[in-house]
């Protein structure tokens, strides 16, 4: 299943790279990085001396991304930091020519985002964002399922909770440092997803499911969004890092099929007839197919698995839920759009779904 050979086959040899932020994810990318051998983990960079103390000794480690570029020279960094931290960190690798695998989101903002895609744009180094359920194979399931039919579900739900105690002391607690709550952060996962499957809606509805506050501004602890899209699919997403228990699951309905994800499985329903689709994989396999794509988007291969353009149009639909959060709910993309006549509109043709180009976020 993990290919790293034929990756490093393409690289030639094993690429140097480092980790720069050391915290919950930036561990994980680093035990996948030390595991996968088209990759040499050569430097190790976090802000807080502690979170290095265990690494010291083992690989070349700074307090400081800039000097740990100049004394290392890696090839390629993981990034995974505080959202209010990645910008600098970025422009300096990029400068250098290192290709970067920034961790989700895009941006705290559709403007950062733009800016993040200016800087990517003149850069030797490339850009890559990781978001890795687009690398599961719940995603392939239900291309696959769209695919066979030529149209899009009729409906979805969607629900994903951590069943989390916010402590209220966290970047993520704060709007400047976190840029949103878990619209932007758990719920980035959810809107990519369905960003990938169905496009940018034309419409959101937002509500939030615990109005509150932060010292610098609101931040939601989770979010009802009512999502319609341009082929007529239209759903419900409920995200939540206070709701119990922690769960994902997820239903896309179809005229005569049903597709079923119940955090393990995807299944489809049929005639009465339950059918094994797929399996979800272990977070450290989606992390290791990420690396991989990052590392042939770095040799020159276009891959919109985890480019910058296709995570705007994540980062599209993640402000129209801030849209309608501020404006009493709703947000439309096409504020002049007529209102469609349901009992004279065509069935959406195949080529209403969302574009799937080569090297698309089906692998
Ligand atoms: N893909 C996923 O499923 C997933 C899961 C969790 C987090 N994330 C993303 O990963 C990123 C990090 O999240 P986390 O949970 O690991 O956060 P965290 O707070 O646990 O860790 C962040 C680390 O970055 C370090 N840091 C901050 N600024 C720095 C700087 N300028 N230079 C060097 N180090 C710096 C901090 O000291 C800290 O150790 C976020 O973007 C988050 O959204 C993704």
């Amino acid at each position: 299943m993990i290919d790293c050979w034929t990756v490093l086959e393409l690289l030639k040899e094993p690429l140097p790279t480092a980790v720069i932020g050391l915290g919950k994810r930036g561990l994980k990318h680093i035990s996948v990085l030390e595991r996968c051998p088209a990759t040499a983990l050569v430097g190790l960079c976090d802000s807080r001396p502690e979170a290095l103390a265990p690494f010291s000794g083992a690989v070349h480690t700074s307090t400081d991304a800039e000097r740990l570029l100049s004394e290392v020279g890696p090839s390629a960094a993981v990034v995974a930091v505080s959202h209010d931290a990645y910008m600098p960190l970025i422009g300096h690798c990029l400068a250098k020519g290192v290709s970067c695998l920034k961790e989700k989101p895009l941006a705290r903002s559709l403007s950062e985002a733009r800016q993040l895609e200016r800087l990517a744009a003149g850069a030797e180094g490339k850009l890559a964002i990781a978001a890795q359920r687009r690398h599961g194979d719940m995603l392939s399931a239900i291309r696959a399922v769209m695919a066979a039919k030529g149209r899009p579900p009729i409906a979805f739900q969607y629900v994903y909770t951590l069943g989390l105690t916010p402590s209220g002391r966290d970047w993520r607690d704060s709007r400047d440092l976190a840029g949103g709550g878990a619209i932007l952060d758990m719920g980035y996962h959810v809107i990519d997803l369905l960003t990938a499957l169905l496009g940018v809606p034309q419409c959101v509805s937002a509500f939030d499911q615990r109005p509150g506050g932060s010292a610098d501004g609101y931040v939601e602890n989770g979010a009802t969004l009512l999502l319609s899209y341009p082929a007529g699919t239209s759903g419900t997403v409920i995200i939540s890092r206070h709701l119990s228990p922690e769960a994902e699951r997820a239903t896309f309905w179809f005229e005569d099929e049903t597709v079923e994800f119940d955090g393990q499985r995807v299944t489809s329903v049929r005639d009465g007839e339950r059918v094994w689709l797929a399996d979800m994989q272990s977070s450290e396999e989606l992390i290791h197919r990420q690396l991989h794509a990052f590392l042939r988007l770095h040799s020159g291969e276009p891959n919109m698995s985890c480019d910058v353009a296709s995570s705007l149009e994540s980062m599209r639909a993640i402000e129209l839920c801030y849209q309608a959060l501020e404006s009493d709910g709703i947000a439309h993309t096409r504020p002049e759009a007529p209102e469609p006549s349901w009992r004279t509109r065509s069935t959406p043709a195949a080529s209403a779904l969302a574009p799937v180009r080569e090297g698309g976020f089906s692998q």
